[in-house]
């Protein structure tokens, strides 16, 4: 399936490694968004494409938390709520993403759209509060923005040239989201 839907970028991938299994982590990025989650299947076509064993690639697939083994929504929102994101209130706004939602913490919207859940550092401190849908990243957000965000990807899905909300560096009167 991997292979079917995405061969070009299964070969540009692959292009940039000298070796196959280098190529691990992104292909699995790949099949996941593929398969909507890393299914045995998936497994055992990644591992098949660089010539791995499948439970090698389970193994590394099961280390990181990027990685998923059961179904999610098609968009996975990843809040930091680390410590220097708080500092400027990302719990605060990330309790409201979850109001806008109507999710705890870890759940999956009934409609399969949305899996919501906080993170450790998104490395984007600067310009908290911060999230990412599967792999983009919204920052300076605010209630109104989310709730911006969450209509964007409702009506007209996750652009894939990049994010719907550009790079805006923090300033003196940016909101905290308190
Ligand atoms: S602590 Fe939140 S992005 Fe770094």
């Amino acid at each position: 399936m991997l292979l079917e839907q995405r061969r070009e970028k299964v070969e540009e991938i692959l292009s940039h490694y000298p070796q196959k299994r280098a190529a691990l982590m992104p292909m699995l990025y790949e099949a996941q968004e593929v398969y909507g989650y890393l299914t045995e299947e998936a497994i055992r076509e990644v591992a098949a494409i660089l010539e791995l064993d499948p439970t090698e690639v389970y193994s590394v697939s099961e280390f990181y938390s990027l990685y998923y083994h059961k179904p999610t929504g098609k968009y996975i929102i990843r809040f930091c709520t680390d410590m220097p994101c708080a500092l400027v209130g990302a719990e605060h706004a990330y309790q409201q993403l979850l109001n806008l939602l109507g999710l705890k913490n870890g759940e999956t919207s009934a409609d399969g759209l949305f899996t919501v859940e906080h993170c450790v550092c998104l490395a984007a401190c600067a310009t908290a509060p911060v999230l990412q849908v599967n792999r983009q990243f919204f920052e300076n957000m605010t209630e109104a923005k989310m709730r911006e965000l969450l209509e964007t990807l409702r009506t007209s899905g996750l652009p894939e040239d990049g994010p719907v909300m550009k790079f805006q560096p923090r300033t003196a009167d940016t909101p905290t989201g308190f």
